[in-house]
């Protein structure tokens, strides 16, 4: 299969597979969005239909939930689940503590709560999501829809005030309109082009008023599983 694929492809092809190894039966699975999540939840199916492996999955949008039910997956609310044995997902950019940028799928809030919610996250990545410092991907905030012009007004001023060099936020479009989240939100996206204190940026974008989540996840990975279009793989904790 691998081997029809362009090197980027293989390469996120490839880290899924080897994440995959590590769910076994019986598990609750937190099931991430995005092309490299997108094989990883196609990889699972081929395992419960294959070797009958018993999973329920746990999704992080309402496209990874209609993947998994076509590939045969149990799906389940994170209520039901209560907490996850693992969670994997894909990422934008990550930094060498494992720290994450992600959101470029828009999927930012349900992948943070089921991944913290997660005994252990894995992410999955090609080679060229590593970075040395995160912030060359634009870094997405979710906000309300109410008003979304103040919070904006209100995450330029915060990055002035912290003396962030790059300010630039756009708005999220989808053609010609505002892009809705599945929580019905919108996106901000703050073009840094490096984030010096991600973990106090993390924590001040939270506190202003009609911001929901931001795409920094700190602390919440636990193993980085990255792929080669050369079909190296590398396994990282
Ligand atoms: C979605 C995400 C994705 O994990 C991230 O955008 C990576 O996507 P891909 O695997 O397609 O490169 O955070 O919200």
């Amino acid at each position: 299969m691998s081997s029809e694929l362009s090197p980027i492809d293989k390469a996120k092809f490839l880290a899924a597979k080897r994440a995959t190894d590590f769910v076994e039966d019986g598990m609750r699975v937190g099931l991430g969005t995005g092309s490299t999540a997108a094989w990883m939840v196609r990889l699972l199916g081929e395992r419960v239909r294959d070797e009958g492996l018993k999973i329920s999955g746990v999704p992080t949008s309402a496209r990874t939930a209609q993947l998994a039910q076509e590939v045969g997956i149990k799906v389940i609310t994170l209520d039901e689940a209560k907490w996850l044995d693992l969670t994997i997902d894909g990422a934008d950019e990550v930094d060498g503590d494992l720290n994450l940028i992600k959101g470029g799928g828009g999927a930012l809030l349900q992948e943070k709560i089921v991944a913290t919610a997660s005994d252990r996250m894995i992410v999955i990545a090609d080679a060229a999501k590593e970075v040395e410092a995160l912030g060359a991907f634009p870094l997405p905030i979710e906000v309300i829809p109410f008003g979304w012009q103040t919070s904006q007004a209100l995450v330029e001023e915060m990055l002035i005030s912290m003396d962030v060099l790059g300010r630039d936020t756009t708005l999220r479009m989808n053609g010609d309109a505002p892009y809705v989240t599945d929580e019905g939100n919108h996106i901000l996206d703050l073009h840094l082009n490096r984030i010096g204190n991600a973990r106090e940026l993390a924590l001040v974008m939270n506190q202003i008023p009609g911001v929901v989540e931001n795409g920094l996840f700190i602390d919440i990975c636990d193993t980085l599983v990255i792929g080669h279009g050369s079909g190296r793989v590398e396994t990282r904790d």
